[in-house]
């Protein structure tokens, strides 16, 4: 399972790409904003963090502008993966975009119809996006499953980038299911590691170990 940092936060990304577990980024039109950076500066600067594919989202909505805007963000860097919406401008420049060689992230998806269109237009990564899914009382793990079947029945190269994550839950359930790549915010990564009996076992250890005035160094 790959893991993509769901950020534009250069700090954060660093972070976690000296851990050597880092294996791309996405943003979006939020992130971008919420960075308060330039798109192409800010680009930029995680293209050099990680040789990964890096998510640079398009914001017009026809398929010519979609084109355009793509071809322009990939001029950041070889990494870039050029970001479309579910849409029918979104499917139209992504089969453009893929048959051009370059990689292509259909984002918003929320049904198994939707990634099956992304899978015909030469998508690179679909993004199925779980927590806003269980925000309205659905279960966004239900789409992940969906599509996995779906994909492996037809051979589809498309890889399931599990997008909206919100918890260590939803990165489990993921992988149980077989995402390819999951996408979370770097919090929710870290928080992997964590676990109560871990901590409480350690101590005793550490407790233990200091009674035999030992040292290892
Ligand atoms: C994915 O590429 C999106 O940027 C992201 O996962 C959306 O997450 P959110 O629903 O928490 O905003």
């Amino acid at each position: 399972m790959k893991f993509f940092a769901d950020t534009a936060e250069i700090d954060e990304i660093k972070e976690l790409a000296e851990t050597g577990l880092l294996d791309g980024v996405t943003t979006n039109p939020s992130l971008i904003a919420k960075s308060g950076r330039d798109i192409k500066e800010v680009t930029a600067e995680i293209c050099k963090i990680t040789d990964g594919p890096v998510s640079a989202e398009t914001v017009a909505t026809d398929a010519e502008g979609m084109i355009a805007e793509g071809r322009e963000l990939a001029k950041i860097a070889d990494n870039i993966t050029i970001k479309v919406p579910l849409t029918w401008d979104g499917i139209k420049a992504c089969k453009v975009l893929s048959g051009e060689g370059r990689m292509v992230n259909v984002t918003l998806c929320f049904s198994p119809n939707q990634a099956i269109l992304a899978a015909k237009a030469g998508a690179t990564f679909i993004s199925p996006f779980i927590g806003r899914l269980d925000d309205i009382n659905l279960d966004g793990m239900d789409l992940i499953a969906d599509i996995r079947t779906i994909y492996d029945n037809y051979g589809f190269e498309t890889q399931i980038l599990a997008a909206s994550i919100r918890s260590v839950n939803h990165i489990a359930d993921a992988a149980r299911i077989g995402a390819d790549v999951i996408t979370a915010p770097p919090a929710v990564i870290k928080k992997m590691v964590d676990h109560p009996l871990t901590d409480k076992g350690l101590s005793a250890f550490l407790a233990d170990w200091k009674k035999t005035g030992q040292s290892i160094l």
